[in-house]
């Protein structure tokens, strides 16, 4: 790592310069940690032929590229991307950003990761907030801060000399030349068609025992609980935007946040941390006061945000019927009384490969030869003589 000494390359936007289980948090640990061989010596040829980029670059888009888009009144990255990048939504990341704080009890991460040096890869940074804290937090770690947007308001406008931030769409092949310790990823529901290769593009550049974070809060993904709400507006809000995700392609569920979802990429160690906090201004103990007063900040701030583009969208929703909804919902949310949200965050590792031994070859390779020799061909038989052997 000391070598690496990145560049701050042309692409760079700014930059350069398991705990205890506690109340409402449920955690539960998936697949064991059994041994696979490891990938990512075997350079992909698009990487081998990636010949013009710096050891630590990626392929980017580069800032001109980015044409923003102004509709409804909100700004936009793209064409496609659901949600605005403009100050109220910077804002609204902001406060989110302070709720998983408190949750998380200053933490920044459930994964492990070594103070030493060690390679972070953050997708979809947004403005820049959890990325900015964990290079503070390890000075000795490169953090490398992807978005298909820019906050230029945001933290990424700190020069901290180990984080870097750069415009990369985490859907586009991944050039990354390096692998990382860490991979993180939040509040991502809507952003990707198919979770499944985000998975096994992280699985290939992680290193072995390296780990993948993933933590979600998407209204959209029934993850608001109302007390009596079942015909109310809010539900009528939730499966509309439910629907038009689906319809378009980039679902918002908990699909990706099922430990099977991280097995298949060949993840181990898959552990669950469901986590539930009050929303609104009900709760009468000091923390959780502050957590329902902020979550029902950031819940009304993000009404019109999480939903405006994705229902107008399908063209059938005006923007006036989506803000009177919106409006609708809003003061549903106000005084409902014992509303909570959960969020889900997901932990993997990439398992070690399991080097044998030269006494466990050498017994092995004995057995082979000796059933080879006396002709037998139990196949059954010799698989499990020789796997008894390898133990
Ligand atoms: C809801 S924000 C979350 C931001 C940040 N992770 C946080 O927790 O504060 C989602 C971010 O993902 C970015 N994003 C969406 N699709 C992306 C993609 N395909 N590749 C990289 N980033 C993407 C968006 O531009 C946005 O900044």
């Amino acid at each position: 790592m000391a070598e690496e000494n990145p560049q701050p390359a042309e692409h760079e936007l700014r930059g350069g310069s398991g705990q205890s289980v506690e109340d409402g948090e449920e955690e539960e640990e998936y697949g064991s940690d059994s041994p696979l061989e490891s990938d990512y010596d075997s350079v992909s040829e698009s990487e081998e032929s990636d010949g013009e980029h710096s050891i630590k670059s990626t392929r980017l888009l580069s800032k001109d590229t980015i044409q923003e888009i102004i509709e409804n009144g909100r700004r936009y990255c793209n064409e496609t991307y659901f949600m605005p990048n403009d100050d109220a939504e910077q804002t609204r990341l902001n406060i989110i950003h302070q709720i998983y704080l408190i949750l998380l009890d200053g933490e920044l991460l459930k994964a492990p990761l070594v103070k030493g040096p060690s390679r972070v890869l953050d997708i979809g940074t947004g403005p820049g907030d959890w990325a900015i804290e964990l290079g503070e937090q390890y000075p000795n770690a490169e953090i490398i801060a992807t978005d298909i947007s820019v906050f230029d308001a945001g933290p990424s406008t700190l020069d901290l000399p180990n984080v870097f931030f750069q415009l990369d769409d985490a859907e586009d092949e991944w050039t990354y030349h390096e692998p990382f310790d860490l991979v993180h990823l939040r509040g991502l529901s809507g952003a990707f068609s198919d979770w499944g290769a985000i998975y096994r593009r992280a699985f290939h550049h992680l290193k072995p025992g390296g780990h993948i974070e993933i933590a979600d809060a998407d209204v959209a993904a029934d993850i608001i609980n109302i007390p009596n709400s079942r015909d109310s507006y809010f539900s009528i809000w939730v499966s509309a935007m439910h629907s038009a995700a689906e319809a378009c392609g980039y679902p918002r569920n908990q699909d990706h946040l099922r430990p099977a979802a991280l097995t298949a990429a060949g993840f181990v160690n898959v552990r669950v941390y469901d986590l539930t906090f009050p929303v609104g201004i009900w709760p009468e103990e000091p923390r959780e006061k502050t957590l329902g007063k902020m979550a029902l900040i950031a819940l009304l701030e993000g009404l019109e945000a999480t939903s405006l583009r994705q229902l107008t969208a399908t063209g059938n929703w005006s923007a006036d019927a989506v803000r009177d909804l919106c409006e609708k919902v809003k003061t549903e949310l106000v005084t409902a009384h014992g509303m909570t949200a959960r969020v889900r965050i997901v932990t993997a590792k990439k398992p070690i490969p399991k080097t044998r031994t030269w006494r466990e070859r050498n017994a092995a390779d004995a057995l082979k030869d000796a059933l080879k020799r006396l002709d037998i061909h139990d196949e059954q038989l010799a698989k499990d003589m020789v796997r008894d052997m390898e133990g």
